[in-house]
């Protein structure tokens, strides 16, 4: 059987890992998209080890060239790794101590793959995060375009898939957006609350060196230090955190695109999609299908599936750190990044579509979709709302059985109804006056519509300010780690 070379660790063993064990540990395949996180993290590490005299200045100087290097051969694409050497932290503390000699070796002085990991991941984490919440963002800036140009479009509002009152499209465009930006607020919750950082917590218990855990912290971009070294190693809860809130971003998503693959169907035909955003068949040569908004909703199930992981890899573990937990990276990474993808395209999709506004209109006139206001019409003239509702059921009834509208009823058959109509019932009734009347607060009138759009776009734009203001200052890290 073939043994494989030794491993970083290897001081107490007899013998190398089989080469199975080797293939089946290693996890460098994944976690090796962390590798510019944990040559940060390993920058800020020896910083502070430097300024605490736990390793010489030159040593100290010498690592901090030598991780600079290594980010340069990364940003190039140079730097190639093995898998024999399990993961991306030993990788690179190999490829620092082939540099740079035997110097290299101080570097993991007062912490552990534990703290690293977390640490890495953690970082990692807050820009594939950061980058979810401006794909949001932009999908729900695309909304808030369809909704300004189309204050006064006017389409069936449905509840349970039928035909219920009239709204108007900016309303039904702003739906969407607060709820995307729920999801995108969640996401920027989770990131406050895992803005801690892991590093000095070593394998488990902390360590006997004098460390400074608020410099690292603070080099590394974090709020604080995490405050117990055991949970520290020990919990992946910000990682299943934002598979939940990746999770819940996509449901919105698959909403979204439900709705437009209904849309853009012949039965509906509200909508038209851009060319560049559809796709047609290998042999219907009339076909153009709304591929996009399909994969979207497809996608939602792996989504899911990370935070299905998630919830049950880590269930039952006791503390503190597991290699299970090794396990935490590929579903929630790729996730973020499906996501991302997903929310990026949707925000095209929803800005090149035709929006076909007769054809939404002309759907208005079906459904009795005005009967809530004749109701209400009623109850102006003193009748309960109650009897109201009866008086306009029997009208429907009539109207469905001859197969007309309740516009098209004369005012003397309203008047069989009720005496108290009017000839005006036929100026309120009119699908333009229901959906202009309800202009209560969050209502579907333009007036009301014009105010959530307001409310929007100022979300929109304090969300836009607060993570921008995170990329800076994870830019400014990078920046003094790298070089000064
Ligand atoms: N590759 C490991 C992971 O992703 C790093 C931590 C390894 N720690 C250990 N005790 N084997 O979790």
């Amino acid at each position: 059987m073939q043994m494989a070379g030794k491993a970083l660790w290897s001081g107490r063993f007899e013998q190398g890992m089989d080469e199975g064990t080797l293939h089946f540990t290693s996890s460098l395949d994944v976690d090796s998209r962390m590798a510019f996180y944990d040559i940060m993290g390993s920058l800020a590490h020896v910083r502070m080890l430097k300024s605490c005299k736990i390793i010489p200045g030159e040593d100290a100087d010498a690592i901090t060239d030598g991780l600079r290097k290594l980010a340069q051969e990364l940003k190039d694409g140079k730097l190639e790794m093995d898998y024999t050497l399990e993961d991306v932290h030993t990788n690179i503390e190999f490829k620092l101590t082939s540099m740079i000699g035997p110097a290299g070796g101080k570097l993991h002085t007062g912490r552990s793959r534990n703290d690293q990991v977390a640490t890495d991941f953690k970082m990692y984490l807050r820009d594939a995060g950061l980058n979810c919440v401006d794909a949001i963002d932009r999908l729900i800036a695309s909304l808030q375009d369809v909704a300004k140009s189309n204050r006064e479009t006017i389409l069936p509002g449905f509840t349970h898939m039928q035909h219920a009152q009239p709204v108007t499209l900016a309303q039904h465009m702003l739906a969407h957006a607060f709820r995307l930006g729920r999801d995108a607020d969640r996401f920027m919750d989770a990131l406050e609350r895992m803005n801690k950082c892991p590093l000095g917590s070593a394998a488990l218990a902390g360590t006997t060196y004098r460390i400074d855990r608020k410099l690292t912290s603070d080099l590394l971009g974090f709020r604080d230090p995490t405050e117990n070294s055991m949970d520290t190693v020990g919990s992946r809860d910000f990682v299943t955190e934002l598979a939940f809130d990746a999770s819940m971003a996509a449901i919105s998503l698959s909403s979204i695109c439900e709705e437009l693959v209904l849309w853009s169907s012949q039965e509906f035909g509200f909508v038209t999609m851009d060319d560049r955003y559809s796709t047609g068949s290998s042999i219907m040569p009339q076909k153009k299908n709304p591929d996009i908004c399909e994969l979207t909703r497809g996608k939602t199930g792996s989504i899911i599936g990370s935070l299905v992981t998630m919830l049950v890899t880590t269930k039952s573990l006791p503390l503190s750190y597991n290699r299970d937990l090794q396990e935490d990276k590929r579903p929630v990474m790729d996730a973020l990044q499906t996501l991302t993808d997903c929310a990026n395209i949707m925000a095209k999709v929803v800005s090149t579509m035709k929006i076909n506004d007769a054809t939404m209109m002309e759907a208005t006139k079906k459904g009795f979709i005005n009967a809530t206001d004749l109701a209400d019409y009623l109850v102006t003239k003193g009748i309960p709302f109650r009897e109201a509702h009866g008086i306009v059921g029997e009208a429907v009834r009539f109207c469905e059985s001859k197969g007309i509208y309740l516009d098209d009823l004369t005012l003397e058959q309203f008047k069989s109804y009720s005496p108290l109509i009017e000839e005006d019932v036929f100026s309120t009734i009119s699908v333009k006056s229901c959906v202009e009347r309800r202009d209560s607060y969050g209502g579907t009138s333009p007036a009301s519509a014009d105010v959530q759009l307001a409310i929007s776009l100022q979300e929109l734009f304090d969300r836009e300010t607060a993570v921008r203001q995170k990329d800076m200052l994870y830019q400014k890290c990078w920046e003094l780690l790298l070089t000064q």
